[in-house]
């Protein structure tokens, strides 16, 4: 490693489901480049999984599963910190704190919570409006100063950062800092399979929308060949691409997966039809993509060595946010 690390770098993901190719390209495969040149601190969240009910057999299930998929994808536990938000109270308690900074007005804005509360939002948890406050604890409980994430969550990232100015500006400090969103060039939001206007998503009812990081070979390039396009071949260029948001997303993804930038693609299949794109795209995916399972599997086998791994990196996450949560207390006027 050598060089002196600056900045500390905080993610999260929800255990609600399979990761898939949205995440692995929007976020994943930043965390894991990451790695070797910041302090990173990646979390799966599931305090925030319970804004919509969930079953606690599934959720249990799921923590484990999302991050045995996190280190089968390539995050290192001897490396960055790994573990799951309910373990360190620091979260919670600060998220209280922030609820008390944050103004109605400036949730009223979320786009997330007005699109998951859906018409009946009458019956929609406190939790799931009050999730912005939760993120921004996440992040701000380790002053962190770097969240790798996909594009849609930008503007929870406003409003971290509108929170880390509210709460320096009340107290009189400098204490916290305003973390920067880090989002992908290319594939920053992957796009549903089946309709290239919807973002891929876990909670998708059709699977066929999206590539689970879980599914086989085989699956992966079913879903691929299947994957939903039109009858024009590739432009040469980019500028081509305008109105045609399926072969859109399947250049982004070919681009996300390779490294290419879109230009250089284009310029290699443009005149070309997807029978011949759609089998490279294929491979590269299944290439990448398919290793994650048989590797999220072994891992599986040793539930016990999970839980270990996350116990672990608990004590380690704690060890960062005591402190500052001690301080913030302290700013606040809370006495002891
Ligand atoms: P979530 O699954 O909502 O917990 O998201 C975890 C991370 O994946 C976040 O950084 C999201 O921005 C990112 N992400 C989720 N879906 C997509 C998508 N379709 N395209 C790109 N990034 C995504
Ligand atoms: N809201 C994020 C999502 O749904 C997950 C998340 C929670 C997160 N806390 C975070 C991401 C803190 C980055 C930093 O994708």
């Amino acid at each position: 490693m050598g060089e002196a690390k600056t900045g500390r770098i905080f993610s999260g993901v929800q255990p609600t489901g399979n990761l898939h190719l949205g995440n692995y390209l929007g976020a994943i495969k930043n965390w894991i480049a990451l790695q070797d040149e910041f302090e990173c601190i990646y979390c799966v969240v599931d305090l925030h999984a319970i804004t919509v009910p969930q079953e606690p057999v599934i959720l249990r299930r799921a923590i484990r599963e999302v991050a045995a998929c996190l280190i089968a994808s390539g995050i290192n536990p001897e490396k960055s910190i790994l573990f799951n938000q309910s373990r360190v109270p620091q979260h919670a308690e600060l998220a209280w704190i922030f609820n008390c900074v944050a103004r109605l007005g400036w949730l009223n804005r979320m786009t997330q919570f007005k699109e998951k509360a859906g018409k009946n939002r009458e019956n929609a948890t406190v939790g799931l409006y009050a999730y912005p406050t939760l993120m921004a604890a996440d992040i701000l409980a380790y002053r962190a100063t770097h969240v790798p994430v996909g594009e849609d969550q930008k503007q929870h990232l406003e409003l971290t950062r509108d929170i880390a100015a509210a709460f320096n500006s009340m107290f009189d400090s400098e204490f916290f800092p305003l973390p920067e969103p880090q989002i992908q060039k290319t594939a920053a939001r992957v796009m549903s399979l089946r309709d290239g206007s919807s973002k891929m998503s876990k909670s998708d009812i059709s699977d066929a929308t999206r590539i689970n990081l879980t599914d086989s070979a085989d699956e992966i390039a079913q879903k691929i060949k299947r994957a939903k396009t039109d009858p024009e071949p590739l432009p040469s260029e980019a500028k081509g691409l305008e109105g045609r948001p399926e072969a859109t997303n399947l250049v982004g993804i070919f681009s996300g997966l390779s490294g290419r930038p879109a230009e250089d693609i284009l310029s290699e299949y443009g005149g070309q039809g997807f029978g011949v794109f759609k089998p490279v795209l294929a491979e590269l995916c299944v290439s990448q993509i398919a290793p994650i399972s048989l590797e999220m599997n072994k891992l599986l086998e040793q539930p016990d060595e999970i839980d270990r791994l996350l116990e672990k990196g608990a004590a380690q996450a704690q060890a960062i946010a005591a402190p500052i949560l001690a301080e913030v207390k302290q700013l606040v006027g809370f006495s002891g």
